[in-house]
């Protein structure tokens, strides 16, 4: 197909999301009618960004809707690195708590690798303690990272090839960039991780048959950087000027890109609801049912 008259496929994340969340709401009342407690998910803000507390809220709002118990712990901006691994290990000893968030970025001076370390792999939603991250790395069963599960999500619902495909991902985050990497690789793409210091990042991308842009650098890929037909997906969330804005030129690929994630109503939906089903995957896990 010409590169110009393509139509271009605008997911509907929050679709895909509403269908997925069903499925865990009558797998959430099988266990509730089976005289079981609900899943629970307790996350901790630290600070008052207003993004990351929106955020927060939009997670236990999602919880509540599937039938999903959450609670919510809030320190102050102020709180030590100690204080906070405090509030974790009361959450990993406290048996009714199926899955920890600690929502990020941590304040300044925080360790985030030494909080989300002190969470119980067993409760670990987010999939980044070390032994989740290192069992993903080497293909055994674990708790993965909400992003990375959704964007597998929307590839498999759009019927995108991943076999011996050529996949690009921009940005190498512990959450977001290294475990889509493999969870593609996992699917026998090609994946070729670009990040900073990449040298020619427009001849990589334009090599793409699956683009995925995880930087948070707005608007940085354009039309002429994407393959005609590829998956485009876009993980960027910065505001600019007031507006959200993803790392996707998004109306500039339409009629080149096969698919491409909005920025509202795209990724994010589906992140949430792979939390909600790590949150279900952690209970199962933990109570053997
Ligand atoms: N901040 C932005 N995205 C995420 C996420 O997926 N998990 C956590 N814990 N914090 C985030």
């Amino acid at each position: 197909m010409n590169a110009e008259t393509r139509q271009t496929v605008v997911v509907d994340g929050l679709a895909l999301a509403n269908e997925i969340r069903d499925e865990l709401s009558e797998a959430v009342n099988r266990h509730v009618q089976a005289g079981r407690r609900a899943p629970r998910l307790a996350v901790v803000l630290v600070g008052d960004d207003p993004a990351s507390a929106s955020y927060i809220k939009g997670k236990q709002r999602a919880c509540s809707r599937v039938g999903m118990d959450s609670e919510e712990h809030d320190l102050p901006g102020s709180a030590s690195q100690q204080e906070i691994i405090d509030v974790v290990e009361r959450l990993n000893a406290d048996d009714r708590v199926d899955g920890i968030l600690v929502q990020l970025p941590l304040p300044k001076g925080v360790d985030a690798n030494a909080v989300t370390g002190a969470i119980d792999p067993e409760k670990d939603v987010d999939g980044l303690h070390a032994v989740n991250a290192g069992r993903l790395l080497l293909g055994l069963p674990c708790l993965t990272a909400c992003t990375p599960l959704g964007i597998m999500k929307i590839l498999e619902c759009h019927k995108i090839p991943l076999e011996g495909a050529q996949a690009v991902v921009i940005g190498r985050s512990n959450i977001v960039g290294k475990p889509v990497s493999l969870l593609l690789q996992q699917k026998n793409a090609t994946v070729t991780m670009c990040h900073s210091r990449t040298r020619d990042l427009r001849a990589e991308c334009r090599r793409a048959d699956v683009l995925v842009a995880a930087v948070g650098v707005p608007m940085l890929v354009k039309r002429d950087w994407v393959k005609p037909g590829a998956a485009v997906i876009d993980v960027g969330v910065s505001v600019v000027d007031g507006k959200l804005t993803g790392d996707v030129d998004t109306d500039a690929v339409q009629g080149v890109a096969s698919i491409v994630t909005p920025h509202r109503r795209g990724v994010g939906p589906m992140t949430i609801t792979m939390l909600l089903e790590n949150t279900l995957q952690a209970y199962e896990n933990r109570t053997g049912v």
